[in-house]
């Protein structure tokens, strides 16, 4: 598929209202993606487990108007937000040319997350999912779930997931990984065929039992707004020294992890996704500007992680994203060993002792009224 295969050739505008409604997940990267080039085109490859618990519920109101421009109100939890607004009308812009009926409607998107707005927790995977899916089933119902745009002139399921996850990697570049689950590839690479710098490709290679319900616990190390934004993280890779080596990388994890996942190498499994999330804070410490996301409590839950390796045979490990927070990777069977060593040697360092249980999950959902 091209870009050009996204945009909505015709439409009609008879219908004059509906509600549609999502749920969509967040996701975690084992391969992570940092750089990105214009119309957020990834600099690598990056793959992600879907979570379960932890997702954004949005409704999406439509009603037809005559005036010109975008017309949206956004409410989170139920209040007036304008707060959110400047996000979703750089992500209406960016996506007007796939989806032209933006304009002719008002649309009344109210949005909640099942994990606390203040937890540091980016919302900006499952929540921009979670609007481009609504768009997609207002597409669908706007051209009567035909189109002569889906290769087979209808929305089959795979022409419906691949826009959403299209639509969604234009609003923030990781949401293109949320629409499916448990296992989603985004970026041009030679390991995986069909995959796409366009969205992101559910994982439909041999994945064995061990990797089966893996388990995410979330440490909620700093709750606080980050001091760099991912935005703003990914243009730091533009002239970076070690960019090129980075992205190189990216790919020889991406072949490995097939390898990994295929044969339930948890060992292996370890070495990579540990490696990938300080790698991700060595490009920050090592760009211009540089910056340190870790908090000394990170630190200090990673040497307990270790540690904690060394004196048993437990497969735990970690992972980052652009913050401070600790996610804590387990496989199923280790669920109530680790949840032990959780409450009693790592909630010490969390906020306010908070810390989240999720797991992998199969993606989002839209919800029937
Ligand atoms: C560190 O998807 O938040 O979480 O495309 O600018 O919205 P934008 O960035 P974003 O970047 C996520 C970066 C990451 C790694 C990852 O999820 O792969």
């Amino acid at each position: 598929m091209t870009a050009q295969d996204f945009i909505l050739k015709s439409y009609q505008t008879t219908v004059e209202n509906g509600s549609v409604k999502w749920e969509s997940p967040s996701n975690i990267a084992l391969v992570k993606y940092w750089g990105k080039k214009e119309h957020q085109i990834p600099e690598n490859p990056s793959i992600s487990f879907t979570l379960s618990n932890c997702k954004t519920i949005t409704e999406v109101t439509f009603t037809k108007k005559e005036s010109e421009g975008f017309s949206f109100d956004v409410f989170f939890e139920g209040i007036k937000n304008e707060a959110f607004k400047p996000k979703i009308q750089t992500f209406f812009k960016r996506i007007e040319h796939y989806v032209p009926f933006l304009k002719e409607y008002h649309f009344k998107i109210e949005t909640s997350n099942t994990f606390p707005h203040s937890s540091g927790i980016a919302s900006s995977a499952s929540g921009m999912s979670a609007i481009a899916l609504c768009l997609m089933s207002i597409e669908q119902i706007l051209t009567n779930y035909s189109t002569l745009d889906a290769p087979d002139g209808f929305y089959n399921s795979t022409y419906f997931k691949q826009k959403a996850s299209f639509l969604a990697r234009l609003g923030s570049g990781s949401a293109c990984r949320s629409v499916e689950g448990t296992l989603v590839v985004w970026g041009n690479n030679n390991t995986f065929e069909g995959s796409s710098d366009l969205y992101g490709v559910k994982y439909e290679e041999e994945v064995h039992s061990n990797f089966q319900n893996y388990q995410d616990t979330i440490l909620l190390v700093d709750k606080g707004e980050k001091q760099v934004s991912s935005t703003v993280g990914h243009q730091l890779m533009y002239g970076h020294p070690f960019a090129k080596e980075r992205f190189a990388q990216a790919h020889d994890n991406l072949a490995k992890l097939k390898t990994i996942l295929a044969s339930g190498d948890l060992e292996a499994f370890v070495k990579i996704v540990e490696s990938e999330a300080l790698t991700l804070h060595a490009m920050m410490m090592t760009s211009m500007p540089y910056f340190i996301l870790m908090k000394p409590n990170t630190l200090e839950i990673i040497n307990k992680i270790w540690a904690y390796r060394l004196k048993t045979d437990s497969k735990v490990c970690f992972t980052l994203d652009a913050g401070a927070n600790v996610h804590v990777l387990y496989p199923e069977n280790e669920k109530a060993s680790i949840l032990e060593f959780i409450k009693t040697e790592l909630v010490s360092y969390c906020q306010n002792g908070h810390y989240i249980c999720d797991q992998i999950g199969l993606g989002a959902n839209q919800i029937e009224f």
